[in-house]
């Protein structure tokens, strides 16, 4: 058995509740700012987490969570790092463990939402739908207890009778985790429903382990002073908020909450600061803004189309200026670096041929890439086979690769997610440059390359059959200068 070798404690604290949309970065800093103790993250689900790559983001300085489109799912920072506790819905052991150890290394608890009753959670069997399947929830915690680093902590809702809520807690604290977070209402109840401090009362009675009590907003917990009062009204070691937090994050400063303006100053500043979409950021400051989304300030909000935008409509414009001019400065710096590092050619100076291109693999069909339009190419011309060199840099694990054909260096000024990624690229920029074809759909010869390909698959080897000629138009440039500056011809390709 692993045992968890940092132990985040829950007693006594006050912690920012896991929000979809809400609980990101900048949020979660503005918390820590006022005085949360602990901070959740938006729920993230397993099998999105399952496709990432964990990225360190040195322009940042932060730890990106990054999925095959691009998005960034879960960043966080070093600020947050002992205190931040990754929530995520699943609804099964061995992929929950996994994306455990996904994050592990970069946050300090791992929490499971097992109070979700939106559709889309429990229709995957995540959510409120784990309080019906206790052999599941066992299965999940226990597994996760064992196999994690960090300590386990789930989130749940109270069942129809206190009995039958008593004993699945019971069940939950023998899994081993470290607390459970109750928001008191059933999985059928809405926010307006009064939350039942009595329940969540009798299970922290019940049970050894903190016992963190939640749904108190609006309804108990208003001002700073209410989260010492629900903690008691519910004999919980500790509080989480979700609403109250949502609306004015300064609601966990004892000197009492700051007014809405100065709160969303600082969350606007984290917010570009951490390049946090700016749809995000608009979100949450509607939830924010809330009563005050048809003064002039928030129809400005709800004009604005980028974080630029945002911060004109909150007087931040110089800020944003100042803030985005030191994000480029430091990536030009990282990657000036990053390119001396790897030797990247200067393009007045080296001779390489560079292009702005990337390879789409929907753009070509199954059997054809451009890599293997070059090799044919080469084959013809009765060149050597083109020599691929590819090198990642560090900033961002991005590839990029360098072809040799004839002497003549060609490569991307894009770079790209993979090795093999980046060959196809370095070969397009090497074809288009040349004006040879590089077999895309709806490209004329593109049939008979088909046909070629299959061809050659059949007879790898052996003597080439006749060689399809390529449409005039196909050939715009009949000649092509080569490394050594000598002609030759493309026409017959
Ligand atoms: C916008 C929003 C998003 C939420 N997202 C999550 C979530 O991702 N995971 C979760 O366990 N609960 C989520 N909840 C529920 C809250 O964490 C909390 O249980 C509920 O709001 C009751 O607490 P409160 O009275 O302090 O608001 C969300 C609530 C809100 C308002």
């Amino acid at each position: 058995m692993i045992v968890n070798s940092v132990s985040l404690c829950y007693h006594n604290k006050f912690i920012l509740a896991p929000m979809v949309r809400v609980g990101t970065l900048p949020m979660r800093l503005l918390a820590l700012d006022y005085g949360a103790d602990i901070v959740y993250c938006e729920e993230l689900i397993d099998l999105k987490m399952l496709q990432c790559k964990r990225v360190v983001n040195e322009v940042l300085k932060t730890v990106d969570f990054v999925a095959p489109d691009d998005r960034v799912i879960f960043r966080t920072c070093e600020r947050e790092q002992s205190r931040v506790v990754f929530q995520m819905g699943t609804s099964d052991a061995e992929r929950a463990l996994a994306v455990a150890r996904l994050v592990e290394n970069d946050v300090a608890g791992i929490d499971v939402n097992m109070g979700c009753p939106k559709e889309y959670s429990t229709k995957g069997g995540m959510g409120a739908a784990l309080l019906s399947d206790p052999d599941k929830i066992e299965k999940i915690l226990s597994t996760l207890v064992k196999g994690t680093r960090r300590p386990v902590t789930c989130k749940i809702r109270i069942l129809p009778s206190l009995e039958d809520t008593l004993s699945l807690v019971k069940r939950i604290e023998r899994t081993g985790i470290a607390a459970i977070t109750v928001h008191g209402r059933k999985r059928e109840e809405r926010p307006q429903h009064p939350v039942s401090c009595e329940v969540i009362k009798a299970i922290a009675e019940t049970l050894s382990i903190p016992v963190i009590a939640n749904g108190g907003s609006h309804e108990h917990i208003q001002q700073h002073l209410d989260i010492e009062e629900f903690r008691q009204a519910t004999a919980a070691s500790s509080v989480m908020v979700a609403r109250a937090a949502m609306w004015n994050p300064s609601i966990f400063l004892k000197e009492g909450l700051r007014p809405l303006e100065e709160v969303m100053q600082k969350y606007i500043r984290y917010a570009v600061q951490y390049d946090n979409h700016y749809t995000n950021t608009k979100y949450c400051l509607c939830q924010m803004l809330r009563e005050q989304l048809e003064s002039p300030q928030g129809r400005l909000l709800h004009a604005a189309q980028s974080s630029q935008e945002i911060c004109d409509a909150f007087g931040l414009g110089a800020f944003y200026e100042e803030t985005t001019q030191k994000m480029d400065a430091r990536r030009a710096e990282l990657l000036a670096k990053t390119a001396e590092k790897v030797g990247e050619p200067v393009e007045d100076t080296s001779g390489v041929i560079k292009m702005a291109v990337k390879f789409d693999r929907r753009a070509y069909p199954p059997q054809i890439t451009p890599k293997m339009c070059l090799l044919e190419w080469c084959r013809r011309e009765k060149l050597a086979q083109p020599v691929y060199e590819t090198v990642q840099r560090p900033l961002d694990r991005m590839f990029c690769s360098v072809v040799t054909v004839a002497e003549q260096k060609y490569q991307s000024t894009l770079w790209d997610k993979s090795k093999k990624l980046a060959e196809q690229t370095a070969a397009i920029v090497c074809l288009r440059s040349q004006g040879l074809p590089e077999g895309r759909l709806g490209e004329e010869s593109l049939s008979l390359y088909k046909r070629k390909w299959e061809a050659l698959d059949q007879d790898s080897g052996g003597p080439r059959t006749q060689e399809p000629a390529l449409p005039k138009e196909l050939c715009k440039k009949p000649f092509v200068t080569l490394g050594s500056g000598e002609k030759r011809t493309l026409e017959g390709w």
